[in-house]
């Protein structure tokens, strides 16, 4: 396994659409435990092929142990979801508005808006049909991470964008 690089907006690749993954034979396996690995490295709780510059539509999302509770995102425990294909299949009518980063923005927070709960539905690693029911912070990880396959970033649909070291300042969008 090795790490790979992420990807920030200045390259291009964080834009396009994602293509569908239709082989998921060793290269593909081997793509996703880079991903994993670069995932944990990072601390983040998910991962999507654009940002290591795969324009494969792949996600990687990582449930801490501990639910809702940041601190644990440098630990490797948790609960991994590897979804190829991901489409939301259902998406509850209410939203919350809840805050964000992402490992292609480094120092970048964001107020957005989500469904609460979502049905993803996919393909696994090895190619087999799934379908899940996320809600609240888990909702949010996979909406964040398919939005990825899409070019999308969490700043395109933020109501407040601002760089927590420098408090107060707001970048953009206020709402
Ligand atoms: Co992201």
């Amino acid at each position: 396994m090795s790490l790979l690089e992420i990807i920030q907006p200045d390259n291009p690749a964080l834009r396009r659409q994602a293509l569908r993954i239709n082989d998921f034979g060793a290269p593909l396996q081997d793509l996703i435990n880079d991903m994993y690995e670069t995932m944990i490295k990072a601390e983040g709780v998910g991962l999507a092929g654009p940002q290591v510059a795969q324009s494969l539509r792949l996600i990687l999302v990582r449930l801490p142990d501990d639910d809702d509770s940041q601190e644990t995102y440098g630990e490797e425990a948790g609960k991994l979801y590897v979804v190829a294909n991901p489409k939301i299949s259902k998406r509850s009518p209410d939203t919350v508005s809840g805050v964000e980063g992402c490992l292609s923005l480094p120092g970048l927070l964001g107020d957005v808006e989500r469904h609460q709960s979502i049905e993803v539905t996919g393909q696994d690693r090895n190619g087999s049909p799934m379908c899940l029911q996320a809600s609240d912070w888990l909702a949010r990880i996979f909406q964040h991470e398919i939005d990825h396959l899409d070019g999308k970033l969490f700043i395109d649909i933020a109501t407040r964008v601002w760089r927590p070291e420098e408090e107060n300042s707001i970048v953009e969008k206020e709402a």
